[in-house]
């Protein structure tokens, strides 16, 4: 049986953080609700209690039913999770004026406590909280304190039961991956069998169970999730996969050829369909964000729907959605809202069944599952891309002369970071979480060229740094590299004499212009 850790969600934003530290521990695991605990799950060997947007003083705060799982096996309580577990105990959490946010270092750790093994005095552990614990119930002690914070952790004397006050899943908590580690493999005893090259292993079985001889459809997009998702279902059922890719005439330069190449070099079974022209047509003279997208959406939908009707004896539909698609998350009212990526839209008169062989991997799993697969470092490591392409990147109406534009000045700007490398000797596309050139079609300045006035468009470029998509800031380009991308794309793009960088970040900009 494959052990598990549940990590009850509280709402915090560091929840998924927490899941993918756990699994970086080679251990699975999986964020629920926090009222939704599989008590009767025998798999479970032990439960982490997120942070939350709450007090526990908060008459709308979550709450749980502590005696589900304590006593039963190890609970770990992080920030929210170490108040709430204070407050039910017998102890006292209190309202503070001030908010505790930022470094800080331990004190006075107990040296022989298990959670806190290796763990040396002034460790620094990131703070974030309002309320303080300022009283723990009867039958714990203290394992840990901080300058401000005489409870910042502390354990029961009765039951396998820990708390921090403090963020261990966070980077700036340099002792947390120890903490977590001390917690999951030493306290609950996981065995460490999660690892790319086990899923690999497990789930091409799986696969091979689930769909016997059946014939399965996937839709490619040129990016990771999809990529690994064929590549994976290829091991299991071969030829039996049949993959396509629509081209609707909006990817990068010579996307769709490189693309295929590289599939056809995996040995995927790919048919690629070229609608540019319907795309083109149905988008004439569209320059309204949501507009393009709806077409576009609607235009993927048709074309994808026909070509897979084509493959008559097709019983599944193979998705590359991932674990933060699927994860229930709370909102502030406790509701639970279900993201569920259906991209393409499930052909519904095929009767088609769903198969999602990702969909417990985080993003950062996915790629070491490609690189598992044998995957090409490039593939793995591109960047995000969005569905609609250049489309929601030229801002006013689109022509294939701006899509070609586009391409041009973008090409120079990916290739030059390609091929950049920084002082500390990684290429700089690799730093970069994602970047694109946006075309301002409906707008002109002067320039000059040569001995001649000019009178084009601009084109910005944009850069972010992430983890996640959900925030992003402006990446930190070098001058140099900022300066030669922009001579190339004024002197080699015709129809473009002035390049801008895009300094806002997300919030409350967004990644992409459209
Ligand atoms: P924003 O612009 O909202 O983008 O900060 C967040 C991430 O999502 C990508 N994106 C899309 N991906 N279809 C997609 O498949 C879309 O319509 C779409 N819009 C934005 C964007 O490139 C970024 O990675």
């Amino acid at each position: 049986m494959q052990q598990k850790i549940i990590i009850l969600d509280f709402g915090s934003q560091t929840t998924q953080l927490i899941g993918r530290r756990v699994r970086e521990l080679d251990t699975f695991c999986e964020i629920l609700p926090y009222n939704k605990f599989p008590v009767d799950d025998p798999s479970v060997i032990g439960v982490i209690l997120s942070g939350s947007p709450f007090s526990v003083h908060d008459p709308e705060a979550f709450q749980v039913d502590l005696s589900q799982f304590v006593g039963r096996v190890p609970v770990l309580g992080i920030c929210y999770g170490a108040q709430y577990i204070a407050h039910h105990g017998g102890g006292r959490v209190e309202k503070t004026d001030s908010r505790e946010y930022g470094r800080a270092h331990l004190i006075n750790i107990k040296g022989d406590d298990r959670l806190l093994r290796g763990i040396d005095n002034d460790a620094q552990v990131w703070m974030s909280h309002g309320d303080s614990i300022t009283a723990i119930p009867a039958d714990c002690h203290v394992i840990a304190s901080t300058a401000d914070v005489h409870f910042a952790a502390y354990a029961s004397d009765t039951a396998p039961l820990w708390a921090v006050q403090f963020h261990p899943e966070v980077m700036h908590s340099l002792c947390g991956m120890q903490l977590l580690r001390n917690f999951v493999i030493d306290i609950c005893g996981s065995r460490q069998q999660w690892s790319a090259a086990s899923f690999v292993e497990t789930t091409v079985e799986s696969l091979k169970q689930q769909l016997g001889q059946d014939r399965v459809i996937l839709g490619l997009s040129g990016g990771v999730d999809s990529s690994v998702c064929a590549v994976l279902l290829n091991r299991a059922i071969g030829d039996r996969l049949t993959c396509i890719f629509v081209d609707h005439g909006m990817l990068r330069k010579d996307e769709f050829s490189k693309v295929m190449e590289a599939y056809q070099g995996l040995g995927l079974n790919v048919v690629g369909v070229d609608a540019s022209e319907k795309f083109f047509s149905d988008l004439a003279g569209v320059t309204e964000p949501e507009q393009k997208r709806k077409i576009i959406g609607r235009d993927f939908v048709e074309v994808f729907n026909a070509e897979a009707a084509k493959i008559t004896d097709a019983r599944w539909l193979a998705q590359g959605t991932i674990y933060p698609d699927r994860i229930e998350s709370l909102n502030i009212t406790g509701k639970v809202i279900k993201s569920h990526h259906n991209v393409g839209g499930l052909p519904k008169d095929m009767h088609l069944q769903l198969c999602e062989p990702l969909q417990w991997l985080f993003k950062d799993e996915v790629r070491r599952v490609g690189r598992q697969l044998g995957m090409p470092e490039r593939l793995i490591k591109r960047h995000p891309f969005p569905g609609p392409g250049l489309a929601v990147r030229i801002l006013g109406d689109i022509t294939r002369e701006r899509v070609r534009v586009l391409q041009e000045a973008d090409d120079i700007y990916i290739e030059a970071m390609l091929n950049y490398v920084c002082p500390d000797g990684e290429v700089l596309y690799d730093k970069v979480w994602q970047a694109g050139a946006i075309l301002l079609a409906d707008v002109r300045s002067v320039g000059v060229m040569g001995d001649e006035r000019t009178y084009e468009h601009p084109v910005a470029l944009r850069a972010v740094t992430s983890t996640d998509a959900m925030t992003a800031d402006w990446a930190h380009l070098p001058y140099d590299f900022m300066a030669r991308v922009s001579n190339d794309i004024i002197n080699k793009v015709k129809g473009v004499n002035r390049v801008c960088y895009d300094i806002s970040s997300k919030p409350p900009a967004t990644i992409e212009w459209e």
